[in-house]
């Protein structure tokens, strides 16, 4: 496993993190999901990903149990807030980011969140409110760093150009061959400011693996199947034109000695303002054969054929 530092924090993780949307506490059985953690770290795996809203609760209480006995120091954990959590609890307010870090830090059963990211922009609290209570959370010890994710540009520099307030050090984006909007603006602006890049679903939540083929139904045990974990996909995605582009690649994956899911992860670490690429799992396999994409640099020539084939697949 390769690492990369986070934005200008002192944090080191690992170029392929583990999350849990989905997945941990809720999707799958815990036996599969202590499965796919232990397997993380045993292939150098330091980076974790969850959010408060995950299964309401249920994912950072997995996480909370299932991480007891590994030394605090060995891993970088990262969670989020905003999203409803009751009727009432929502959102970027003082009030909210002391109660839910203190839910959270409850659930995930540790003093300190390394990653503490606000998982949207707020529009109904002032930036300054949230970037004072973010900033006393840090003052306090019970946050080391912060981040967002999905934050209109516009709320990103307006945060920026606040004085006294602690710095933003990571961007969570949707990011992966099936979607590139990031590179756009956000890249960019964060590039200049000290600001990596945390992509979730860097395999557009499996279909960048291959399995999903045009004319075939879908694999029973995959996601797009899954009552559960389905309805988040987009079925755009899925279309023939879609998944012919995407077994196109497989021939370059092989020949690097790459799968083509491997292909997928490492083009994303490709750009190296992205620190890491948060992948889910479902089985302690998947975490191995993405573990495998780090450290693998794609030669210019590939990632020019790699861009033709996507533009196909994406032209409309
Ligand atoms: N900030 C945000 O708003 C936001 C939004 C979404 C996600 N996230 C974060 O990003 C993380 C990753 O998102 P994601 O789960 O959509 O990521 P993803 O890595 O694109 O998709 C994960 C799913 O693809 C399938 N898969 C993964 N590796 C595979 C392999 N080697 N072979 C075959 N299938 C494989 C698995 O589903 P099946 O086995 O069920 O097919 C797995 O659950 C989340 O857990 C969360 O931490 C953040």
């Amino acid at each position: 496993m390769h690492y990369r530092k986070l934005g200008s924090s002192d944090l080191v993780v690992s170029e392929i993190a583990l999350g849990s949307w989905l997945t941990f506490g809720s999707g799958i059985e815990a036996n599969a999901a202590v499965a796919c953690v232990h397997r993380a770290f045993d292939l150098g795996i330091n980076f974790i990903d969850t959010a408060n809203v995950y299964g309401r609760g249920a994912a950072e209480t997995f996480l909370g149990e299932t991480l007891q006995g590994i030394p605090r120091s060995n891993y970088i954990l990262a969670t989020k807030l905003f999203f409803p959590m009751t009727e009432t609890d929502r959102g970027l307010s003082k009030a909210q980011i002391e109660k839910q870090l203190d839910a959270s830090l409850k659930r995930l059963k540790t003093d300190v969140i390394d990653l503490y990211q606000c998982h949207r922009y707020d529009p109904e609290t002032p930036l300054e409110e949230t970037m004072e209570a973010l900033t006393a959370a840090v003052q306090s010890g019970r946050v080391r760093e912060i981040g967002f994710s999905e934050w209109p540009v516009d709320k990103i520099k307006a945060a920026l150009a606040m004085s006294g307030m602690k710095a933003f050090v990571s961007s969570q984006p949707q990011y992966s061959l099936l979607y590139r909007q990031p590179e756009a603006e956000v890249i960019p602006l964060c590039k200049a400011n000290g600001i990596s890049q945390i992509v979730w679903s860097p395999l557009a939540q499996g279909i960048l693996t291959g399995k999903y083929r045009a004319g075939s139904q879908p694999p029973s045990d995959s996601r797009v199947l899954s009552q559960s974990m389905g309805g988040f996909i987009d079925k755009r995605l899925l279309q023939d034109r879609v998944l012919n582009s995407i077994q196109s690649l497989v021939p370059i994956a092989q020949k690097l000695g790459l799968t083509l899911t491997q292909l997928a992860l490492a083009w994303v670490l490709r750009e190296p303002s992205v620190a890491s690429a948060i992948i889910g799992a479902t089985k302690p396999e998947q975490v191995e054969e993405n573990a495998g994409a780090s450290g693998h640099k794609l030669p210019d020539e590939v990632l020019m054929e790699i861009d033709g084939i996507m533009a196909q697949a994406m032209a409309a």
